[in-house]
């Protein structure tokens, strides 16, 4: 196996990328934020990575608040435009026709044509060069009622959800690959899954079809 090697970059992928609703009572903005991600689980948590040059980093350093929208790929158009315009000079909620929603918990709203939205605290935020990291707690969420099957389950697959790669849009394959534990599960356990409709099965291990292709 040969490789290049490359100056040390930012050039982890596939990653999510997600609209950031804030406000600070007399202003709402949305940021288009990539550097994001899941820290915790109990209590939930996450962050956004903003440089403080953004229009949006005194908003959410003031209000300590943020919404987390899921951007679909009807949203893509959107969502780009919120991540090169800033709200220092327009609206963004006007100009890109997005619906405001109330949140429960938090003041900023919600942006209501996302499928699923992450109301956020913000618990610390740290210096760590070209941005500052809001770490946050996730202290509600919401889901479109279109993707909630009858049993209660999220159907993230239908929610045709995005993912950025080094600079650009890309849909997300929701060809299921296996299941978390596929890999160790007792076959005890994979009959009971399939007797129950839940997924328990997977892809082969790499080695296996490396032979096949023999
Ligand atoms: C795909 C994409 C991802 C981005 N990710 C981030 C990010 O993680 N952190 C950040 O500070 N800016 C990020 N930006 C840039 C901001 O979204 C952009 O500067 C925006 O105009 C800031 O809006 P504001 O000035 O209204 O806050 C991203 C832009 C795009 C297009």
């Amino acid at each position: 196996m040969s490789k290049q090697s490359f100056k040390p970059g930012d050039m982890l992928a596939p990653l999510p990328c997600i609209m950031a609703t804030c406000s600070n009572g007399k202003e709402d903005n949305i940021i288009t934020i990539a550097w994001t991600g899941i820290i915790n689980s109990e209590p939930p948590m996450t962050y956004i990575s903003v440089r403080p040059s953004r229009h949006s980093y005194k908003i959410l350093q003031e209000s300590k608040e943020f919404v987390i929208n899921l951007a679909n790929t009807d949203l893509v158009f959107a969502l780009d435009y919120c991540g090169c315009k800033s709200g220092s000079k327009e609206n963004k909620f006007e100009n890109m026709h997005l619906t405001k929603a109330k949140a429960d918990i938090v003041s900023c709203p919600m942006i209501a044509e996302s499928p699923m939205n992450l109301e956020c605290k913000v618990t610390s935020i740290q210096t760590l060069g070209s941005h500052d990291i809001f770490m946050a707690e996730i202290v509600a969420v919401h889901v479109d009622e279109k993707y909630i099957s009858k049993s209660g389950r999220i159907a993230f697959e239908k929610m045709n959800l995005i993912s950025y790669v080094h600079g650009d849009y890309y849909t997300i394959d929701t060809k299921r690959l296996g299941t978390f534990g596929y890999s160790v599960m007792k076959p005890k356990t994979t009959k009971r899954r399939i007797s129950e409709g839940k997924p328990a099965k997977g892809n082969k291990p790499h080695w296996e079809k490396k032979e096949a292709k023999k």
